[in-house]
């Protein structure tokens, strides 16, 4: 079987990527807009592709039997930057998709991924939703330079959030496109936690205070929006942490213990694992 990859150098598709590198009987490639340097990144075959440039489609696509499917954050017109690249995908012969979704994408018609979770249910292919929930590899990218500078600051007052560790949602990708698992799943870690506890676990495994700000929303708004300079992105981080803080992140399945036979990593052994990024 001949999987490809999109966002194959993000959180997810990397690990993807490393997870179908070891399969029995699969081929995979990584699908970059810079295939070089993903080449040296992922040490697996990688093909040029952007879901914006149709011309990069048809060698992308030729002889793919599978696609394990992660949007780019910052393609949420889906209509206009999805959806060409996912009907060349269907007209070159590709039968089956397990999309990187996000919890909550069946109750909430505005996100992107359900969009594009009700394109590809309507095009006929087998097809694989895993659900995610906030992944834990957010606080050791986009937050890690604050919490090496010892605070967290994002808007969820007391929210929880049911984090899930990206290798695990990797791992079940791996395992639907591998043994043709399909349906949809709610992928979240074994339980929720509020960013003061998120910030609790951090300061006894970096054995440094890391404080949880919680600044209210037009604060956050301003600084982080200074910080990325990317309004697009600010606004989707502050609709994530208003979700947490409204009590709406907060669900924890069993659905990665069915899929896997093990049970979900857990935050602490997260930041055991990763520790060394913050210091
Ligand atoms: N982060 C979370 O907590 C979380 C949780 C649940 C679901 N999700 C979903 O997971 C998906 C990935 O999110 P992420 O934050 O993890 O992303 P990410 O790791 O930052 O990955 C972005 C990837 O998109 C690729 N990319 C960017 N623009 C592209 C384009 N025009 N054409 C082709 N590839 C392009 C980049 O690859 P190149 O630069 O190599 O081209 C990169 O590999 C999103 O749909 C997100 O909503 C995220």
């Amino acid at each position: 079987m001949n999987v490809l990859v999109t966002g194959a150098t993000g959180t997810d598709g990397c690990r993807g990527v490393d997870g179908l590198r070891d399969a029995p009987d699969v081929t995979v490639a990584a699908a970059s807009r810079h295939p070089a340097r993903a080449r040296d990144r992922l040490n697996c075959a990688t093909v040029a592709f952007d879901f914006t440039d149709p011309t990069s489609y048809r060698d992308a696509f030729a002889d793919v039997d599978a696609m394990f499917l992660v949007r780019p954050p910052a393609l949420s017109r889906v209509r206009r930057d999805v959806v060409p690249a996912l009907a060349a995908a269907v007209g070159a012969g590709v039968e089956r998709v397990v999309f990187l979704s996000v919890i909550g994408a069946d109750r909430n018609p505005l996100v992107p991924h359900a969009r594009i979770e009700s394109w590809l249910a309507d095009a006929g292919l087998e097809t694989t939703f895993l659900r995610a929930s906030f992944f834990m590899q957010n606080l050791s990218t986009t937050h890690r330079e604050e919490i090496r500078d010892g605070r967290l600051a994002v808007p969820a007052g007391d929210g929880k959030t049911s984090l899930v560790e990206a290798r695990d949602v990797a791992a079940v990708a791996v395992r639907a496109l591998c043994e043709g698992i399909t349906g949809a799943s709610d992928l979240t870690g074994p339980d929720a936690l509020s960013y003061a506890e998120v910030c609790a676990v951090l300061s006894a495994a970096l054995e440094r205070e890391v404080e949880y700000t919680a600044p209210s929303l037009p604060r956050f708004l301003i600084s982080r929006y200074r910080l990325e300079g990317n309004l697009a992105k600010t606004g989707v981080m502050a609709a994530i942490y208003t979700t947490a803080r409204l009590g709406l992140a907060n669900r924890v399945t069993d659905d990665v213990r069915s899929l896997l036979g093990r049970p979900p990593t857990d935050f602490r052994t997260f930041v055991r694992d990763n520790r060394t990024v913050w210091t």
